[in-house]
């Protein structure tokens, strides 16, 4: 189905919600939409049914050729899905978006879409384990070679470009490091070597970045984080122009079917109404934490947007909306005496010791969930090395700054003096 809004188009369109046109994103968080069904429910509905049925034969048959919008088949649209597909195209400010099944399956679907066997990206070395993985590993199998390169350094996104180039992937903060890349700077180099530039804008969302605004043209997001808010389900999306949204990415979900299941569409739908207050409360809460954790003897170093210490400050302040984000990493010290904690062989004595002391702070915390996702209003805690970067190999972490003695905070809403009182369990019997 054709979801194009160019109103020039003499389609038959499927209506829209009349809503201010400088509606700000609050407003849009909630409004925005598909105008209510014959019953005028107030919140969404929920519509689970795999297929629709059409009134008669031709319009039917004018339905598949796309000479009318409408409701088909599920694989490839549903109002539920349509529903949050808009919302989040209004907040993120692109004319499109198309709904995926997971984050990773956006990511799928952007290079399945765009590119073809001999095409070439760049791509920033520090950006979510498996999307190096799935850049590297499954789509190098089909033709498609990435070059990556340091985060921060522009001139290594410039130098890395060749003929065949067609797209710049960047994730800014990048997990779990906090990086941050100038949105603005590779929008320009991607665009005068004729390449699309993607960020993944999951770390931040639109309630702190609008990568659009500043030259990007497509979005990605992991709707299992911030937009459900609460990790109840997997989602994601890409966010973009209409000619490519409903152009090439959705001919190629259509066929592929990476489908976001419209119940799992309805609870991100509902999570983009309270995004923007949770982002601003869970990133005051990471803010004083990281404060907290700068002045504790037994951490090495404190990743934080919002710190003046960390190394794009500045920049992050600028094109995060004054904000740091809600995701605090830091480095303890080496643990003392004989490492007890199961680690690979690969690993060395320094290292290790590093781990045992990570695995320490990680297993004193009452508070916080041992997991691996980010997102949620609870605080989750992390090892990176061993768990969302574990299948990397120990080099390809280094070089990336991934050290075994790194920890991830994805700061929920509870009350910032029971989370340090958490973490200072841990921290305060390290080197007892
Ligand atoms: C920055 C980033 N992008 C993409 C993904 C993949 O998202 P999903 O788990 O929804 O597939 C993740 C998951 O942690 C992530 O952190």
């Amino acid at each position: 189905m054709a979801k194009s809004d160019n109103q020039n188009d003499d389609k038959k369109r499927l209506p829209r919600k009349d809503l201010p046109p400088d509606a700000r994103i609050e407003t849009l968080a909630v409004r925005e939409g598909l105008p209510p069904t014959q019953w005028g429910e107030n919140s969404e509905a929920l519509f689970l049914t795999s297929s629709f049925n059409h009134p008669d034969a031709a319009t039917a048959a004018a339905r598949f050729a796309n000479e009318e919008e409408a409701f088909v088949y599920t694989r490839f649209t549903n109002p539920t899905t349509m529903m949050f597909e808009r919302r989040l195209a209004a907040l993120e400010g692109t004319e499109a978006a198309i709904a995926t099944s997971s984050g990773m399956s956006a990511i799928l679907l952007l290079v399945m879409g765009l590119l073809k066997s001999g095409d070439h990206i760049v791509c920033s070395q520090s950006v979510f384990g498996s999307t190096i993985t799935l850049l590297q590993a499954q789509f190098g199998k089909f033709g498609v070679e990435t070059t990556f390169v340091s985060q921060t350094d522009v001139g290594a996104w410039r130098s890395a470009v060749k003929p065949n180039t067609k797209l710049f992937f960047a994730e800014t903060p990048s997990n779990p490091l906090t990086e941050v890349c100038d949105i603005a700077a590779l929008a320009e180099i991607a665009h005068a070597a004729g390449a699309l530039l993607a960020v993944d804008n999951c770390f931040c969302t639109p309630a702190l970045q609008k990568p659009v605004d500043l030259g990007a043209d497509l979005i990605i997001h992991s709707g299992t984080k911030y937009l459900d808010g609460q990790g109840r389900v997997l989602a994601g999306a890409i966010c973009g122009p209409d000619a490519i949204v409903n152009g090439p990415l959705m001919t190629t979900l259509r066929g592929a079917g990476m489908t976001l299941a419209p119940f799992n569409a309805w609870v991100v739908l509902k999570g983009l109404e309270t995004l923007s207050i949770r982002m601003a409360a869970q990133s005051a809460n990471a803010l004083q934490l990281a404060q907290w954790l700068e002045q504790q003897p037994q951490v090495d170093q404190v990743y934080y947007p919002g710190l003046p210490s960390h190394p794009q400050h500045a920049l992050a302040m600028k094109q995060q909306n004054n904000c740091g984000g809600a995701v605090v990493s830091f480095t303890v010290k080496p643990a003392q005496g004989e490492v007890t904690v199961p680690a690979p062989a690969v690993l060395s004595d320094d290292a290790k010791r590093l781990r045992q002391a990570a695995f320490h702070v990680i297993d004193h915390t009452k508070l916080c969930s041992i997991t691996s996702n980010l997102g949620d209003t609870k605080t989750l805690i992390t090892h990176p090395s061993s768990t969302s970067h574990g299948r990397l190999s120990e080099d390809q972490r280094l070089a990336a700054g991934i050290t075994q003695g790194m920890i991830r905070v994805a700061v929920g809403l509870e009350h910032i003096d029971d989370l340090t009182a958490d973490l200072a369990r841990g921290l305060d019997t390290l080197n007892a």
